[in-house]
């Protein structure tokens, strides 16, 4: 689990709060977008599964916002 300011793509230096907010303030919902967005995962590609993992948690906090 990262907090908030670890480095989640070092290459980009995208921490997770960089990456939260890219996904919440442009509503993105897939890897591709988050990538296009930021250029994550384009260097080495060892960040792409945690990027996925904050993006999952994002969906779900996405989907539970909305049913509530
Ligand atoms: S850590 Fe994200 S591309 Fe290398």
């Amino acid at each position: 689990m990262f907090e908030s300011n670890d480095f989640v793509c070092r290459h980009m230096q995208l921490t997770k709060a960089d990456i939260v907010r890219v996904i919440r303030q442009k509503k993105l919902s897939s890897f591709t977008e988050i990538q296009d967005e930021t250029d994550a995962g384009t260097i080495c590609g060892t960040c792409v599964a945690d990027i996925e993992e904050i993006l999952e948690e994002e969906l779900e906090r996405r989907r539970s916002n909305a049913s509530s």
